[in-house]
């Protein structure tokens, strides 16, 4: 496990009440957000062919060529900010993708105090991210 895995596993355990002995598995926690939030636009396979795809202006990006088109290294970073959307959307304005980190900030509702539902926004979309690192074509 990477440090920053155990950071987060650590994080996300304390959210959710689990034991944090159970393993976590930010690929496949990721992988089902994937499936119920991002599929609709992206397709299920994250090629960009997804159903609501041909209403939008701007066509949803492959998000499995990611790293191809950043030479060879999946940009992570960017990825996490473009999913957040909280800065990205006020730095470069509004687009045809929801502001995830508002949405996921609601998900989380009041039962925790700021700092963690903030730790569970960046836990879902650290979650996210590396499941986009997972599909990448290599
Ligand atoms: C309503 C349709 C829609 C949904 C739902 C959606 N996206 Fe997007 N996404 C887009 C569009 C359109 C773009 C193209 C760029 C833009 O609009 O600025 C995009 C771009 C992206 C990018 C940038 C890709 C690149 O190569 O630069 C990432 C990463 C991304 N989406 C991830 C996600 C994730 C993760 C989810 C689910 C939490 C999601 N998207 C849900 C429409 C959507």
């Amino acid at each position: 496990m990477r440090p920053i895995h155990f950071a987060f596993a650590a994080a996300m355990a304390l959210a959710s009440g689990q034991a944090a002995a159970q393993a976590y598995d930010p690929v496949a926690r990721g992988g089902e957000l994937y499936r119920s939030a991002c599929a609709s636009c992206h397709g299920v396979d994250g090629k960009g062919g997804g159903p609501v795809a041909r209403y939008l202006e701007t066509k949803p990006s492959d998000l499995t060529t990611m790293t191809r088109r950043n030479n060879g290294t999946f940009p992570f970073y960017r990825a996490f900010q473009v999913i957040d959307g909280r800065e990205e959307v006020a730095q470069h304005g509004p687009r045809d993708m929801l502001i995830w980190g508002n949405m996921l900030r609601f998900e989380a509702g009041d039962q925790y105090g700021s700092l963690m539902r903030e730790t569970y926004v960046r836990g879902r979309i650290y979650e996210l991210v590396s499941y986009l690192d997972s599909i990448q074509q290599r």
